[in-house]
């Protein structure tokens, strides 16, 4: 089974890091191997809204995107992994996703989604807030659900931590590392 893994925060050991660490050791324990993309190192150009990819389904830039293409098309499990910023998913995540753009074409106006694989698609969504208000969180929630859908990967598990805002604070949450741990164990049965 191919998983990967989208990691949308700048903060190595922060709190999506380590919530998705204790997601993909869970998975590689049950035999899987995860490819994890580190949004925050790669050259990911924001989308140009040139056209190019209208008739096509192919994006014209090459950049970091062109592995990233081929690992969501190929994929049978995907995470996302990402904090909230100002109400939202972080750049560094919304930019990938902006990027497919490409997959939406290929999906919606040339009818080729892409396959649903030997094991369906299914995928993980890990969001981490500062503030304990809500609202980010629902924003970040609808802007990934329109990334799985538009990848083809027609059911996602959400796991969402509000008021968890210093570097690490995760690791006190009384349940999320647990929960994280589950939901990785549970994302990889067929
Ligand atoms: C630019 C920026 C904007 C933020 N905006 C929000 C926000 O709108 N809502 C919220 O709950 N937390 C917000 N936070 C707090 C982060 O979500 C919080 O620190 C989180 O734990 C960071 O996760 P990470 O350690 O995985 O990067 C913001 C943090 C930064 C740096």
């Amino acid at each position: 089974m191919k998983v990967i893994a989208f990691l949308g925060s700048p903060r190595e050991g922060g709190n999506s890091d380590l919530l998705l660490r204790e997601v993909i050791g869970a998975v590689e324990e049950s035999g899987s191997d995860v490819r994890l993309f580190h949004l925050n190192k790669m050259n990911i150009m924001p989308c140009q809204n040139c056209g190019g990819c209208d008739e096509t389904g192919a994006c014209i830039y090459d950049d970091d995107m062109t592995q990233v293409y081929d690992a969501i098309r190929s994929a049978d499990r995907i995470i996302l992994a990402s904090p909230i910023f100002f109400f939202a998913l972080s750049a560094q995540t919304k930019t990938m996703i902006d990027r497919c753009q490409a997959f939406w074409c290929e999906k919606y106006l040339l009818k080729k989604p892409i396959p649903e694989g030997p094991y369906k698609r299914k995928g993980l969504l890990l969001l981490v807030g500062g503030m304990k208000k809500e609202i980010g969180i629902q924003c970040a929630e609808a802007t990934a659900t329109a990334f799985f859908r538009t990848v083809s990967v027609p059911a996602h598990k959400t796991l969402s931590y509000r008021g968890v805002d210093a570097k690490g604070a995760i690791l006190q949450h009384p349940v999320a590392l647990k929960e994280a741990s589950e939901a990785g164990k549970e994302l990889i049965t067929v």
